[in-house]
Order: structure tokens, then C-alpha cells, then sequence
């Protein structure tokens, strides 16, 4: 068994970094336990029991929102119980990696929550060396082995402390795939609307969806096809339909967005923060819930990513025990209506309704299978 610490990225879709990893390690067939309730969302380390190094590489090799995962040497509260741990560091590890004078290391310090001074980095690089006496030769780019300092002073925007949280100390392993957000990023494509989803998230519900090469993936509200772009970056095999004859051929923006800036702020008729609940999410029999992750987008709007994973095939036999249900039902009259009706402004109103008698469905969506 090996200590992983797990080093997430900042983002305002914290809620997703627990499934993405579980989907992960399902996917990598990875043994994880995960005690989800006692990891505060804010924090952005997490402190793994993997069988092998391996097993914390296979975990990476998808992950946009792992930073970066390192073998965890010590963790304590205070740098003094960090050195102590450090003092006692195992026989096989010091051997490994420090008594070994024909390699090349570095030691990096970093804080998380606040900005460290040169002498105070100095002097934990002074005590850490004092300790692990490290005998290669110093290489600070790509050296073989990279050791870090890391340190935990709270969350971004809040009062720093003067001591950490918790420090911790490590091998780095690895780094996982941001490069792949800027090498799908929105700017670099051809063909984009304003409801584009970016490349995080549009890589992150591939792997939510375990997609694989040679998948078939079908996004039927494919708009301008970002789930697609990851997908087919993950090796599937690709497809998608759309409602809308425009952005299907290149032409006019679209979507919810465009609107936002021009109406109120009551927004009672929608279904808010409070309001929310999973009963609100629709089910069926055929389908079970694995994730449901809210992404902020302004103090009265978030969206949602629903993964739900289908384990029963549906028989038309069975038709009346099949059926979809939903327990607190916000869908009779459909999102745009109570929208734009809530917001009090005329234009919009009218347009809401006039689309909603072209579309039937959605104003009066009883959820269906
Ligand atoms: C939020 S956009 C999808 C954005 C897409 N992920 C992208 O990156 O461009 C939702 C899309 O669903 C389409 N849509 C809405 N209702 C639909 C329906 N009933 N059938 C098919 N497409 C629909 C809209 O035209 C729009 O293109």
C-alpha cells in the first residue's frame, strides 16, 4: 500500500473532482476507497491509500481536474512534526531515493493560500536538506526525481493564517492532462456558439461517460459539438443531432446566454439554491444515479452534471413498470417559461411562449423514458 496525496486543481466545479476520480478508477480498474464525507470540497489535497505507484499513474492519465499526485513522505500540522516525521523516514525509501549520488533531484517549496517569502522557502529547503541529506546532483528542470514542500493556508479570497493548515511532503509521480483544456480550448477551434461548453468541461463529461476508443458516442443536443471534440480526442467514434437547423450548418448564435444580461433579478419561479434537491433530478428504472455536481454560474444560477449509468435494458413488455418518474416535479412548465415569465420583461416573455407553442414538448415535458 502506498500514501498518495492528490493535489486538485482550483475551479469553480469542485463538486466534480470526487466523481471524476471514482469514474477514473473504475475506469483504470483501480481498487479506491473513498470516505467522500469527511473530504471538505474546498480542500485541495487529498490523501489516497493506493495498492501501487502504478495504480496512482493509471488515475492520471485521463484527469483534468488532478493537478498533479505525489507518494507521500509525511503530512503533519506543523513543519516541526513534518521534519520529526521526515527524521524517521523508512530504511528503503532514503535508500531509493536519497543515497543515490549517481541521480539528479530538486526540492521545490510551495504554498497554497499564501505567497511565501525567499527566506522563508530558504529556510525550509535548509531544514529539509539538513534532514534527507540528498546526495545526486541538483537539476531543476526535469530532474529524476522532484521532492515537494507543500503547504495549506486555507482557500484562495479567505484570511491567510500564519501557520498552516497542514504541510505535507512528497515524490512527485505525475501531472495530469490540463495540457489537453488548452489544446481543445474553445479559441483554437473552427466553429463555436455562445453555449460552447469549454474544453474542462467538455473533457470532463468524456470521462464521466467512460468513453473509450472506438466508443460510439451520440450527443443528441450536440450544438457545436464540444462533448464530441473530447470524445473523438478520447479515440470514440462520433455523432450528434440537434433541434437547431442554424447551428447545425455554422450559422447563428443560440442559447440561454444570450439573454441573461438583459432581465431582472427575480428569479422565485425557478427552481433556486435552496430549493434544489436530488428529488428534483427524474428517474427510472433502467437508469441509476452516479454523480450529480453543480457548477455555479452566478449567485442565482448553476448547472448541473447528472451522470447516470443504465443497467437494465428497456423491454417494451414491461412498459407501465418502466416508466420515468420524478418526485418533486419543476418540469410541467418548462425552464425557459418560468425564466423569462419571471423575469417581467415583455419582449422575452412573448418569445418564451412563442417557442414553447412551437415546441409543446418543452413547456409541457412530463418526463419521459
Ligand atoms: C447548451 S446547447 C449544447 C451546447 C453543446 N454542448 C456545445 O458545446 O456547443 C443545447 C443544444 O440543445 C439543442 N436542443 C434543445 N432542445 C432540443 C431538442 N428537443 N432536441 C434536440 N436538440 C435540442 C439546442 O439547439 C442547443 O444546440
Amino acid at each position: 500500500m502506498s500514501e498518495i496525496l492528490v493535489f486538485f486543481t482550483q475551479t469553480n466545479i469542485l463538486e466534480f473532482k470526487l466523481p471524476e476520480l471514482k469514474t477514473l478508477a473504475k475506469l483504470s480498474s483501480v481498487p479506491l476507497t473513498l470516505n467522500e464525507n469527511s473530504h471538505d470540497k474546498k480542500n485541495p489535497f487529498l490523501v489516497l491509500d493506493l495498492q501501487s505507484e502504478d495504480d496512482a499513474k493509471r488515475l492520471m492519465k485521463r484527469t483534468v481536474l488532478m493537478r498533479s499526485m505525489y507518494e507521500l513522505w509525511a503530512s503533519a500540522k506543523t513543519h516541526d512534526d513534518l521534519y520529526s516525521q521526515l527524521a524517521k523516514c523508512p530504511h528503503h525509501l532514503k535508500a531509493q531515493y536519497v543515497q543515490r549520488p549517481d541521480g539528479t533531484f530538486r526540492v521545490k517549496v510551495d504554498a497554497f493560500g499564501k505567497k511565501l517569502q525567499d527566506p522563508d522557502r530558504q529556510d525550509r529547503l535548509d531544514k529539509i536538506l539538513g534532514i534527507l541529506p540528498f546526495e545526486g546532483k541538483v537539476k531543476l528542470n526535469n530532474p529524476d526525481q522532484s521532492f515537494h514542500l507543500l503547504e495549506l493556508y486555507g482557500q484562495a479570497g479567505s484570511k491567510t493564517p500564519d501557520k498552516p493548515l497542514r504541510v505535507y511532503f512528497g515524490r512527485w509521480l505525475m501531472d495530469g492532462q490540463r495540457d489537453q483544456i488548452r489544446h481543445y480550448h474553445l479559441q483554437k477551434r473552427q466553429y463555436i456558439g455562445n453555449t460552447s461548453m469549454d474544453s474542462c468541461l467538455s473533457l470532463l463529461m468524456a470521462n464521466q461517460a467512460m468513453v473509450t476508443e472506438n466508443a460510439l458516442v451520440c450527443d443528441p443536443f450536440v450544438g457545436t459539438g464540444s462533448l464530441l471534440v473530447a470524445a473523438a480526442g478520447c479515440g470514440a467514434y462520433v455523432t450528434g443531432t440537434d433541434i437547431d437547423y442554424n447551428v447545425l450548418h455554422g450559422k447563428a448564435p443560440y442559447g440561454i446566454r444570450e439573454s441573461t444580461r438583459k432581465i431582472g433579478s427575480d428569479k422565485n419561479n425557478l427552481v433556486n439554491h435552496e430549493q434544489y434537491t436530488v428529488d428534483n433530478i427524474p428517474q427510472h428504472p433502467c437508469l441509476e444515479l452516479v454523480a450529480n455536481s453543480e457548477q455555479p454560474l452566478s449567485v442565482h444560477v448553476s448547472r448541473r452534471l447528472i451522470t447516470m449509468r443504465k443497467h437494465l435494458d428497456y423491454e417494451e413488455a414491461r412498459e407501465s413498470e418502466l416508466q420515468a418518474t420524478v418526485s418533486d416535479d419543476h418540469y410541467t412548465e418548462s425552464f425557459r417559461y418560468r425564466y423569462f415569465h419571471s423575469a417581467g420583461v415583455p419582449e422575452q416573455k412573448a418569445k418564451a411562449d412563442a417557442r414553447d407553442e412551437q415546441d409543446p414538448l418543452d413547456r409541457e415535458r412530463k418526463v419521459q423514458s
